[in-house]
């Protein structure tokens, strides 16, 4: 994962790197640098363990002066978080230092040979190879530090987001992208370099998404150029962020996750903007619209994805199963990636990853692409690298997603899987109209729905209070509402650091109901739907060995108000809908339990947002 910034122009660059690397921090935080190139062949770099706060207190006091400078934001892979592994790291002699988001699956080989030539390494990350590796293809072909770091990286298997400076050059930074995210902002007369384009949108909103396998040369004063691993040159496709500094900031809330949970009516509103047509009856997704022969002919869909977004891909199999009786599969990205699945050529592979960045759904892109299967991508972050790799897709457009618990983009996805099913089935004659009409009006209404449901927010926040000392949860749904079980137990397990497990509320019979006893809290999710009365038979099984039960209800309900020992009320709607309704009050005690626990809600340990790295 890991954050990488650069900046070359007129400015004093230590400011602006300080707080890009802020923004970069949901990357990793678990050390965080910089090197700063004084215009007098002063190369200094500055670097400790924790985070990015951590680092500027470390710089009081030290010359920070120069224009041009990279810097870095760790979630370590090789090494663990110290101030020797933290980036940047430079080589041998000094005279060249690099910042790096990836992994160098090879370094082992490549350390060898090195050492074997006298190099000694002071780190164990694999990022200090590749510097040294630069410098040594340098000095035994008297090349450029651009020609030197090109050769280098032929010799090198895995990922990078790469910046690479030299002490006796000030007036140009290197950066090389393979499978991690790079973009050049451009300014006047200055140039940024990020892993992200939302980190420098104070300074410019004119971007060049670099592409796996180019270099980009980044000189004062100069034209960029693009050029490939091969050396021919590289396309320059200037695009505009459309993006406000007030979404990256946290609007009065005391965390983004709160910010963002609290956003989901404008958020949803915001996904079917302009695609939901209440009065004419319509759902127009373009991406299905351009290719409506292709989801028509599908002889089955292909979910891929991780985490979260898999959860969500659970609800997707469900609705267009449902809606289009079309057959679905949902894969974990990484473990599609390493078996040889059947995809054939009517199949559809449909990718959903909020960041675009997930380096196991990349690479399951690019095996469905090389099987002849259409990809279709459902993202967030627009002109990410997923993004890019798809054939067509629906953004999701809930804006930028700081908290790396994902809470906003859960309920964009489930809200365009619902207008992706919408759209084929409608297309298919697989749903009625009567069932067209009313899930279309549902979805219309959706924001006031989240914001009534919202309503609860206190309630839960007391409820949180009971439950905090709990050491282990059950969450438990069925059918639709199953996957949201799921994702309710993954978002308590991510913030607050207690085990949870999902499970179908009928398969606790089958192992995990010796696990109840009057210590263990299990939220079930009992909405009414057409297995309302087994959920209720399952909650009392639970009940009956002592387990204590917090239930997920229709404000009508009569029956699980009896036997649970607690209850959120919610808005009931379609079955097919009840998901994005029902993981906001399981987003909120998630939420507030890891507060009245202390956590660091925003950025939990081992934790990054963006998984750029298998
Ligand atoms: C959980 C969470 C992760 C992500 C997963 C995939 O709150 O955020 O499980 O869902 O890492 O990330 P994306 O969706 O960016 O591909």
């Amino acid at each position: 994962m890991c954050g990488i910034i650069g900046y070359i122009g007129y400015q004093e660059a230590c400011p602006v790197l300080l707080k890009g690397l802020h923004r970069l921090e949901y990357r990793g935080y678990d050390s965080a640098g910089l090197a700063l190139n004084d215009g007098s062949c002063n190369l200094r770099i500055y670097k400790c363990k924790g985070r990015v706060s951590e680092l500027e207190n470390f710089l009081q006091g030290k010359d920070i002066s120069g224009t041009i400078g990279i810097a870095h934001t760790r979630w370590a892979t090789h090494g663990v978080p110290d101030n020797v592994n933290a980036h940047p790291h430079e080589s041998q002699s000094g005279n060249i230092v690099l910042v790096h988001n990836g992994i160098i699956e090879n370094y082992a080989l490549l350390k060898e040979v090195l050492s074997s030539n006298g190099y000694v390494f002071k780190s164990s990350t694999d990022s200090e190879v590749l510097v040294n590796l630069i410098e040594y293809v340098k000095n035994t072909n008297g090349c450029s530090l651009l020609e030197a770091t090109r050769q280098a990286l032929r010799q090198v298997v895995g990922a990078y987001a790469i910046a690479v400076m030299e002490k006796n050059d000030p007036d140009h930074i290197i950066a090389a992208r393979q499978s991690s995210p790079l973009a050049i902002g451009i300014g006047k007369g200055e140039y940024f370099l990020c892993s992200d384009a939302a980190s420098i949108i104070e300074h410019t909103r004119d971007f060049v998404y670099i592409d796996d396998g180019e270099m980009a040369v980044i000189s004062r004063n100069e034209d960029l150029k693009v050029l490939k691993l091969d050396n021919s040159e590289g396309k320059i496709n200037v695009r505009k962020l459309e993006l406000s500094i007030s979404q990256l900031e946290k609007g009065g809330y005391p965390h983004f996750m709160l910010k963002e949970i609290n956003e989901q009516p404008r958020t949803i509103t915001d996904c079917i903007r302009g695609r939901i047509d209440v009065g004419n009856m319509n759902v127009t997704l373009s991406g299905f619209t351009f290719n409506k022969e292709k989801f028509l002919n599908a002889e089955r869909i292909i979910f891929v994805a991780c985490g979260t977004s898999w959860h969500a891909s659970l609800i997707g199999e469900h609705l267009i199963e449902d809606l289009c009786r079309i057959p679905v599969e949902v894969e974990y990205a990484s473990e599609f990636r390493y078996r040889n699945p059947v995809i054939r050529k009517n199949d559809i592979v449909i990718a959903v990853s909020q960041s675009g960045e997930t380096a196991d759904t990349l690479a399951a892109i690019e095996i469905a692409k090389k099987s002849g299967a259409f990809v279709y991508g459902i993202c967030n972050v627009v002109g990410s690298s997923i993004a890019r790799a798809t054939d067509s897709g629906t953004y999701i457009h809930v804006g930028p997603e700081i908290g790396v618990a994902s809470t906003k983009a859960f309920t964009g996805q489930v809200t365009v899987m619902a207008m992706l099913a919408l759209a084929i089935g409608q297309a298919k004659g697989t749903i009625s109209g009567e069932d067209f009409h009313r899930i279309v009006r549902e979805l219309h209404n959706m924001p006031e729905t989240i914001a009534e449901t919202l309503k609860s927010s206190e309630r839960i926040a007391d409820l949180a209070k009971i439950f905090t000392y709990a050491r282990n949860f059950i969450y438990l749904g069925r059918g639709y509402n199953y996957p949201t079980a799921l994702e309710g137990a993954l978002k308590l397990k991510e913030i607050s650091y207690i085990h949870a497990e999902g499970y179908p509320a009928a398969e606790m019979k089958h192992g995990p109901i010796a696990l109840i006893d009057t210590e263990m809290p299990v939220v079930a999710i009992a909405t009414p739907d057409h297995t309302y009365d087994k959920t209720a038979s399952n909650i009392e099984e639970v009940k009956t060995r002592g387990g204590r039960i917090l239930a997920i209800v229709s404000k009508d309900d009569r029956h699980i108000r009896r036997i649970a020992d607690y209850c959120i009320d919610v808005p009931v709607i379609s079955e097919c809908l009840m998901p994005l309704v029902v993981s906001i009050p399981l987003q909120l005690l998630a939420y507030h339990i890891a507060v009245y626990k202390g956590m660091d809600v925003d950025r939990p340990r081992n934790l990054a947002k963006s998984v750029t790295v298998e």
